[in-house]
């Protein structure tokens, strides 16, 4: 079977943050899990830049809107490698292979007479890039209940696309498919938005020069909602490549409540002038919202620096805690106390010390030697029909984009693992040679658990599979669903590790503590070095003025393969991404460097070191074989140049 799912291209217009994560995160989950199931999948994201709010974000910003929009497409490049986003494809409307395709396109339906040369009166809202008539708005503001912002009169001569000639096939259609639009309420609000009447839809502007020209009239460029949904079929390489003719009409496009409107209205408008089928499905999930409320929003200033929580707390528990926190089409609140309490007591808890006691329990009664199995009693049979309907549940919330219904059925299954240790009282066995075939059953159906485990969260957890598999004999049980509920397929005589707990417990305190207590450590140390190296000669301010030095920040790290001293940096400074290559893999973790300001020597001609162009230098002091890396202590912005 084949399986496309897409997320909303995103506005670069600020950085991503946990709230725009959920969408991607979901959508990754639904990918891996149709791999997983045999099926071949395009999943796709990307970001919308032809919007007029990134040129005046970038303006503000005293930048080019290119270099701007390139730094921040960077980051949600790293964002989505940080967060283990398995997109098969990334797509950025400023792509030439988008921008023909929407040309194309306008110039079809111009020709056709679906797009019509006109003048638009009426008020835009940049914050939504929405048209409005003057009866919608409030109090004359932008009508969303989300933005309630001003909003921009505006008389410029355009081209609009006539969305009401189609108003009555789109209504039947909705109506003649029911899965088309879910959940059913988002369903119903689009009903009555179309029966309220569909008016004919500006789709250009003159007033200013970014975004896609019309090219039979290149004053105008295109409206960016016309360009972006677009870019579901350009990235395909509509109208003739083979990718398109396999993977259209898409699955499913998983988008905000927010953007239901624009996909269920406007763009199956522009699928059926143009003769192409409408995806199967679209679905509107809820918000984020924070903790004092409102949906979190770079707009609204709560949001909380994304990297820093992946280093803190490990990709795979946020993609825990957010694919469980949106209850089907509802909204759902972020605080890191919450995401601290989940992670403690559904991951810490009940999934990593259930493998942790029962591996440790084969290691202890049978020397870390898996059993061959006995015969089964109903406990036995109870387990094993509880993992068919768990898989097939799973499978089946997933379909239906419910990934917090899918979670709660995997967990179903934890529960049941962690009940049956207690039914089955290992420890009292032990005690009675007797029940040696009874003890061996019972260990072994541990076993087959914790690799059902494995499978069962990989879609949403694709960690938890690389932290199982060493401790299972290092053989890959994981990547095939279909082995969710079957059984006997560990081989016995398999040798075990009790390893480390796979998601250990975040004590909240401690980790304050360490903070502080590492300030006050680095405030006291008075020391001098063991063996003072010699000055160097002299030099002028003038000289010393010729190195750029700037503060930055580390977004990804990891160690260069068969070099034990390098570390590969990806860090941030200002709006653009570099690659550092630096030679402190002895004295550093990845982990401990993610998130933290480092001095960066800027302006360092690159080198190249092990294949890797190294874009500048990392600071650090080192003495007698202790080596620390220079940072800032207050939060002094990535970018700041150090003098
Ligand atoms: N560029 C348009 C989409 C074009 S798709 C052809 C856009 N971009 S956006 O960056 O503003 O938002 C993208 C998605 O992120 C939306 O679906 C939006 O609902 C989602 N989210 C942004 N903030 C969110 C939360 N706080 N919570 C959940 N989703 C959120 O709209």
């Amino acid at each position: 079977m084949k399986y496309y799912i897409t997320t909303p291209i995103y506005y670069p217009n600020s950085s991503p943050h946990i709230g725009t994560a959920y969408t991607t995160i979901a959508a990754d989950a639904m990918a891996r899990l149709r791999r997983m199931k045999g099926d071949e999948v395009y999943f796709l994201t990307g970001t919308d830049e032809n919007a007029q709010k990134i040129v005046r974000t970038a303006e503000n910003a005293g930048m080019d809107p290119h270099a701007y929009v390139d730094g921040i497409v960077d980051k949600f490049k790293a964002f989505w490698r940080a967060l283990n986003i398995s997109n098969d494809d990334f797509i950025r409307t400023t792509e030439e292979r988008h921008a023909k395709v929407v040309q194309m396109i306008f110039t079809r339906l111009y020709e056709q007479g679906d797009i019509y040369k006109s003048e638009y009166q009426g008020w835009y809202c940049t914050p939504c890039e929405t048209f409005w008539t003057e009866n919608k708005l409030v109090d004359g503001k932008c009508p969303n209940p989300d933005c309630g912002r001003e909003v921009e009169l505006l008389k410029e001569e355009s081209y609009f696309f006539r969305m009401s000639k189609y108003a009555d096939r789109l209504l039947n259609y909705i109506k003649d498919h029911p899965e088309f639009i879910q959940p059913a309420s988002r369903r119903n609000e689009m009903i009555k938005f179309i029966e309220g009447g569909l008016e004919d839809l500006c789709v250009s502007r003159t007033t200013f020069k970014w975004g896609i020209k019309v090219p039979f009239d290149p004053k105008h460029v295109v409206y960016v909602w016309l360009d972006a949904l677009i870019n579901y079929i350009s990235a395909l390489g509509y109208p003739d490549n083979d990718k398109y003719k396999k993977f259209w009409p898409a699955s499913v496009h998983l988008v905000g409540k927010d953007i239901v409107r624009f996909h269920t209205i406007i763009w199956p408008i522009i699928l059926m002038a143009l003769d192409v089928p409408l995806p199967e499905k679209v679905f509107g999930h809820g918000w984020f919202l924070g903790k004092e409320g409102g949906k979190i929003s770079k707009s609204k200033g709560n949001v909380q620096d994304s990297f820093e929580l992946i280093n803190r707390y490990g990709a795979d528990a946020i993609r825990y805690f957010l694919l469980k926190e949106l209850q089907y089409g509802m909204d759902g609140t972020f605080s890191e106390d919450d995401l601290v309490e989940r992670l403690n007591s559904d991951l810490a808890n009940d999934l990593g010390n259930f493998v942790s006691r029962t591996l440790a329990m084969v290691v202890k009664y049978r020397d870390g030697i898996v059993p061959e199995p006995g015969e089964d009693s109903d406990l036995e049979r109870e387990i094993k029909q509880l993992s068919r309907d768990v898989k097939k549940g799973t499978e089946d919330k997933m379909l239906a984009c419910d990934t917090a219904g899918a979670l709660e059925c995997v967990w179903q299954f934890v529960s049941k693992c962690n009940k049956y240790v207690d039914e089955t009282a290992p420890w009292n066995l032990a005690k009675d040679p007797m029940n040696e075939k009874r003890l061996n059953t019972v260990l072994y159906a541990f076993v087959e658990c914790i690799r059902i485990l494995g499978i069962l969260c990989a879609p949403f957890m694709p960690g938890v599979p690389d932290k199982i598999k060493p401790l299972l004999g290092n053989t890959d049980y994981f990547s095939d669903w279909e082995q969710a509920d079957k059984w006997h397929i560990l081989k016995p005589g398999t040798m075990i590790q009790k390893g480390e707990p796979i998601f250990p417990r975040i004590d909240v305190k401690a980790y304050l503590d360490e903070l502080n207590a590492q300030a006050e450590r680095s405030e006291n140390i008075v020391q001098t070095a063991d063996v003072m190296v010699p000055l160097k000669e002299e030099i002028s301010i003038e000289e010393f003025a010729k190195l750029d030095l700037r503060v930055v920040k580390v977004l990804q790290a990891e160690k260069v393969e068969k070099a034990d001293k390098l570390l590969k940096l990806e860090v941030e400074m200002g709006s653009e991404i570099r690659t550092i290559v630096s030679g402190i893999a002895l004295h550093y973790s990845p982990e401990e460097l993610i998130g933290k300001k480092v001095i960066l020597v800027a302006n360092l001609k690159p080198a190249k070191l092990r294949g890797i162009v190294s874009q500048g230098m990392i600071l650090a002091a080192s003495d007698n074989g202790v080596l620390e890396v220079l940072s800032v202590l207050k939060d002094i912005p990535s970018g700041a140049q150090v003098k």
